[in-house]
């Protein structure tokens, strides 16, 4: 947060009028109401999603990643008719170069898979005749195009960054950029790169890791900082840029402390998945996010698309444990195999099976409509800043 903010909501003792929470450099670039933002869930935002958190004042976003030129164009068209305020669009960064593997990396990982589906008594998928799509479709470019002609308030993305020759095309349409950065040096590079906010994503935080300066395989290990210690390292870096906090953050304790630590916004996912308007998530596991008594805990993972990202921990991850990790594939193979089970564990209600993606600080999932998500946690923080 800047310091003149800071030192406004810290320094309480002699003011006697109350206060309300503070406009920050992020609420002023988008000119918008509160330091909020609805993450981006691939594939999981709906239209009434990002656009009731925009109308409460924060910033929507959809999550773009899986979109075609015309999913995209309608699902903006769709947002559009429900608000007028400014909500971001997010993408995927595709490698500059697809790691490769063997074929016999490509065996060990369907042997595991087939001794899953027998676990799961599934007799219709046999792994070894699964069709793989090599190289994976390329929607980017196209996602690209559709931003730039509908002039989107905010690109947002993750897994890396833009092109000079994108990057200027949309400083020339007033498109703010924000990037992912999971360490302080990736923080560094999106700040040089000209991003208008940059999204520090602590290792809480539910979803896929937006690491982009280690490979999938050392992630993990190298690059999962917790939220706090991330932002203190990056709020000292210079020249100042408006810093998101992300992973963990579900109240207005998440809210107040990650300002005071420096951050200019919050960007929550977890808490907005159990949103009446998250309507894509399949029940049995908004259902398991509003009992959390039946979680045992979340964990990093590689098994699901070949990128670390954290989801609740089941019975599928388990199996893996017997693999050595760096056998796991990339990205565009792994999470085609890992799809298919997913895929039918969803339809067939086997939770232990499904892709459960959660945040760390999943015990304070709530089921509210967006609107009332925002507005509670505003009115909650002014409570706290005095002294209620
Ligand atoms: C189900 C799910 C899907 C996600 N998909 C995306 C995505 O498409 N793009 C992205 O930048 N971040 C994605 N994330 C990460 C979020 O942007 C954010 O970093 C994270 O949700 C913050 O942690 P929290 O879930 O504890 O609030 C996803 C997170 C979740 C839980």
């Amino acid at each position: 947060m800047d310091n003149v903010l800071k030192s406004q909501m810290l320094s309480g003792v002699h003011i006697k009028e109350s206060k309300l929470l503070p406009k920050t450099l992020f609420t002023k670039l988008l000119n918008i109401q509160y330091p909020i933002i609805q993450a981006p869930m691939s594939p999981l935002t709906t239209p009434e999603l990002v656009a009731n958190v925009s109308n409460a004042g924060g910033l929507g976003s959809i999550a773009a990643a899986r979109m075609n030129r015309q999913q995209l164009k309608a699902e903006i068209d769709k947002v559009r008719l429900l608000t007028s305020k400014p909500f971001a669009i997010n993408l995927f960064i595709p490698p500059s170069t697809p790691d490769t593997c063997t074929q016999d990396d490509v065996r060990a990982v369907k042997e595991v898979l087939n001794r899953i589906l027998t676990r799961m008594n599934v007799t219709s998928i046999d792994m070894n005749k699964l069709k793989l799509i090599n190289p994976p479709v390329n929607l980017y470019d196209e996602q690209i195009d559709v931003i730039l002609q509908e002039r989107i308030s905010v690109l947002s993305f993750t897994f890396g960054y833009p092109s000079s020759d994108i990057i200027s095309k949309c400083k020339k349409l007033r498109i703010k950029l924000v990037g992912t950065a999971t360490t302080p040096r990736e923080c560094l590079r999106l700040t040089e790169i000209g991003c208008d906010a940059i999204c520090l994503q602590g290792s809480e935080a539910g979803g896929h890791r937006g690491s982009f300066l280690t490979k999938d395989k050392d992630t993990i290990e190298q690059s999962s900082i917790g939220l706090a210690s991330l932002l203190s390292q990056c709020a000292q870096q210079s020249p100042p840029v408006p810093l998101i906090a992300a992973g963990g953050i579900m109240d207005a304790h998440g809210l107040i402390s990650c300002l005071v630590l420096g951050a200019s916004a919050i960007q929550m996912g977890t808490k907005f998945l159990t949103s009446d308007e998250s309507t894509l998530i399949p029940s049995a596991h908004k259902q398991l996010l509003l009992d959390p008594s039946k979680i045992e805990t979340t964990v990093l993972t590689r098994i699901y698309t070949g990128k670390p990202a954290r989801g609740i921990y089941t019975q599928l991850i388990d199996e893996f444990k017997t693999m050595d990790p760096k056998h796991i594939l990339p990205w565009n193979i792994q999470s085609q195999l890992a799809l298919e089970i997913s895929r039918y564990a969803a339809k067939h209600h086997q939770l232990d099976f499904m892709q459960l993606w959660a945040g760390q600080n999943y015990s304070k999932c709530e089921k509210k409509p967006a609107k009332q998500i925002v507005e509670d946690i505003i009115q909650e923080a002014n409570k706290i800043l005095n002294g209620n």
